[in-house]
């Protein structure tokens, strides 16, 4: 039968009291801090609670300048050097050590994207057959560019040096031009600090082409790129008319880049 409520009674409310000390109290406690750390310790574990920096991916726009610092030792015994360079100011500085190489070098877009994927280097240096190459140290210059986050651009060199106690007739190498990051790149923006020659071309001094002064100057920046991984494969038994061969291949590989996370 239908009905008209008439009267309705409140839930009963009971209290149950225990003391600060007493089982139920500590239970209560634990509860309550189970409620709050765990998920705190897993946000803060997991790395991504407090988030300062992240990362992206990108193929670095790399180009070789066509600028070359090129020195060999000769040897058994006492080492003599021969040298050469793109910059008339160092091969000046050389006179009877200078000997000119004959280069060749072909950069390749394996994936067409517009972007180079990697070098292939090649220097012949015309020996005496008296003369036996022992060592070799070769600086070459790039244009490094990063456009996806801020608009980074510099130059770069790879250096290559290998020694050996037996003369050779050639050297081969194969490495990834690898990006060296100190410091976080900006996420937005033009960033041409480093956009400066390693090697100052233009300058009369000797000690502008020394390549300890070169190598301290470049490991001062916060932003470099360092050829890694070289692999270098020494042939040995030169022809007595053969010129020293080297023969590098230089990889530009996708690059993780950090950068700072705007702070709110
Ligand atoms: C970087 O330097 C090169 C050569 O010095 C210059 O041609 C170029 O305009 C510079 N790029 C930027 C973005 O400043
Ligand atoms: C290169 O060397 C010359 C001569 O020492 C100097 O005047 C010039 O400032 C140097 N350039 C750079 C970029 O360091
Ligand atoms: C290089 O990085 C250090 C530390 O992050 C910074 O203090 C310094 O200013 C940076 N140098 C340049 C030229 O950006
Ligand atoms: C350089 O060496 C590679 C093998 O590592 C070879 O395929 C290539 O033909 C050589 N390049 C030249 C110019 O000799």
């Amino acid at each position: 039968m239908a009905g008209v409520e008439l009267f309705s009674h409140p839930a009963l409310h009971t209290r149950y009291r225990a003391g600060l000390c007493s089982a139920a109290a500590l239970a209560l406690l634990l509860i309550a801090v189970l409620t709050y750390v765990p998920p705190l310790l897993l946000a803060y574990r997991s790395h991504g609670f407090w988030l300062k920096q992240s990362a992206y991916r990108e193929q670095p726009t790399v180009r070789f300048r066509y600028e070359v610092l090129f020195v060999a030792t000769l040897g058994p015994g006492p080492g003599s050097l021969l040298a050469w360079s793109t910059f008339p100011a160092f091969n000046r500085l050389q006179e009877d050590r200078l000997r000119v190489p004959l280069l060749s070098t072909r950069e390749e877009d394996r994936n067409q994207d517009g972007k180079m994927d990697q070098l292939h280097f090649k220097l012949e240096l015309p020996l005496q057959p008296t003369e036996h190459v022992v060592g070799v140290q070769l600086i070459l210059l790039f244009s490094y560019h990063l456009y996806r986050m801020s608009t980074f651009v510099m130059q770069s060199m790879a250096f290559l040096q290998f020694f050996s106690p037996v003369p050779g007739s050639q050297l081969f190498m194969n490495g990834d031009l690898k990006l060296n990051q100190r410091q976080l790149l900006h996420h937005c923006g033009l960033d041409t600090r480093y956009n400066v020659s390693v090697v100052n071309g233009t300058s009369p001094f000797a000690s502008d082409y020394d390549l300890t002064n070169i190598i301290a100057a470049y490991w001062d920046r916060n932003v470099t790129t360092v050829f890694s991984d070289p692999n270098p494969v020494w042939m040995t038994g030169r022809a007595a008319d053969a010129p020293f061969i080297i023969n590098a291949t230089i990889r530009y590989p996708v690059e993780v880049i950090l950068y700072p996370l705007k702070t709110a």
